[in-house]
This record gives C-alpha cells, sequence and structure tokens, in this order.
C-alpha cells in the first residue's frame, strides 16, 4: 500500500533485535526491491563486561540493607551508582548506608536538590572523591565514569 500509492517514498526500519532472514522477510511482504534497499547495522549491543542480576523481591524494605551492604562491600575497589525510584527512597537508602557505612564517601542526587547542591553532588562525583551515589533517573544514565561496578 505504501510503496504502491507513495513510489518513492524512503522507508526506513528500526530495530535492534532483528535478523538478516526476518529483514528478508519483511522486505519481502513489503514488497521492497532488494536494489533500492539498504542494511545498515550498528554495532551490537552485547556487552559482556555488563551482568544484569534481578533479586526477589522482599517484603520489607530493610531487609534490602544487609544485602545491598554485603554488594557494596563485595565491590569496593570500584565506585557504585543505586538508582531509586523516588527522592524519599534516595534519602532514605542514604541514611541507611550512611549508618551502617564507615569511611566511604556516599551522597544522593535527584531533581528536588537545590541547583548549588546538586552542583556539589555532581562535581564530587566527577572528582571520584564520591564513591557511591544514590540517585534517581535525574542523575542520568549517561554518566560517564570509567570506575563505576555497581
Ligand atoms: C509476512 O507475510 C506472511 C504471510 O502473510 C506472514 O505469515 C508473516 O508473518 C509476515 N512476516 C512479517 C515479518 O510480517
Ligand atoms: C537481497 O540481497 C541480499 C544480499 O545483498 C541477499 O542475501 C538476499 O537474499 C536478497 N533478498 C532477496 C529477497 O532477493
Ligand atoms: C578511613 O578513615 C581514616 C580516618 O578518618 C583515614 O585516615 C583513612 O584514610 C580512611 N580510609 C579509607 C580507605 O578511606
Ligand atoms: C577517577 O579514578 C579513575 C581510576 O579509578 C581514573 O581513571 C579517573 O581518571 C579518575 N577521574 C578523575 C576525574 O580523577
Amino acid at each position: 500500500m505504501l510503496k504502491k500509492n507513495w513510489i518513492l517514498a524512503p522507508i526506513m526500519l528500526l530495530t535492534a533485535t532483528c535478523t538478516r532472514l526476518e529483514v528478508d522477510e519483511i522486505c519481502t511482504n513489503l514488497s521492497i526491491e532488494n536494489n533500492s534497499f539498504a542494511l545498515i547495522r550498528g554495532s551490537t549491543s552485547h556487552r559482556s563486561e555488563i551482568v544484569f542480576n534481578v533479586r526477589e523481591r522482599k517484603e520489607i524494605r530493610d531487609q534490602y540493607i544487609t544485602e545491598i551492604i554485603s554488594i557494596i562491600n563485595d565491590n569496593l575497589h570500584g565506585r557504585i551508582i543505586m538508582y531509586c525510584a523516588t527522592h524519599s527512597s534516595c534519602e532514605y537508602l542514604y541514611n541507611k548506608l550512611q549508618e551502617n557505612l564507615n569511611n566511604i564517601s556516599i551522597d544522593y542526587f535527584h531533581g528536588g536538590l537545590r541547583d548549588n547542591e546538586r552542583e556539589t553532588a555532581m562535581n564530587n562525583w566527577k572528582s571520584n572523591s564520591t564513591q557511591i551515589m544514590i540517585a534517581t533517573s535525574a542523575f542520568g544514565m549517561g554518566v560517564n565514569s570509567n570506575n563505576v561496578r555497581v
């Protein structure tokens, strides 16, 4: 339909996972001719250095703390970012970790902080002086630090 009515219209298909066979099938089904078609593949999203680990939810929030502390202690050779869903859960976790971890610089970052607080938190993170950052997604996923381990 698209190709019949708008013969010259370019079509772009974007996918992260499509295989070559599936690409061919889509082209066949949409009557896209091979000679007017280009396949550009980006680099693979497989990152062997990244490990995902899903853990069962605990009923009581405090029960996480022991587990989190043991993960932290296993990974003190690098820095750690912990993402929380809400401002209050950031501060809750921050306070719990402050009580339980000595000698480790912990900070938190979320959209509810004042501008100068956010700037200080970000600067301390960038200069390597914060070891553990507890943050909402306001902190950004693209923080470019080469020594984050968790
Ligand atoms: C292509 O068309 C066939 C036959 O209609 C269908 O079974 C198949 O699912 C279609 N493939 C895609 C990728 O849409
Ligand atoms: C289109 O060309 C590619 C290689 O350029 C080939 O592998 C594929 O089988 C061709 N598909 C069709 C439907 O002719
Ligand atoms: C821990 O704290 C002591 C005293 O505050 C300091 O001298 C020492 O360097 C700290 N150790 C680490 C690993 O930061
Ligand atoms: C932070 O420390 C890492 C090594 O742990 C180093 O590669 C990086 O350059 C440091 N960054 C800054 C801003 O000091």
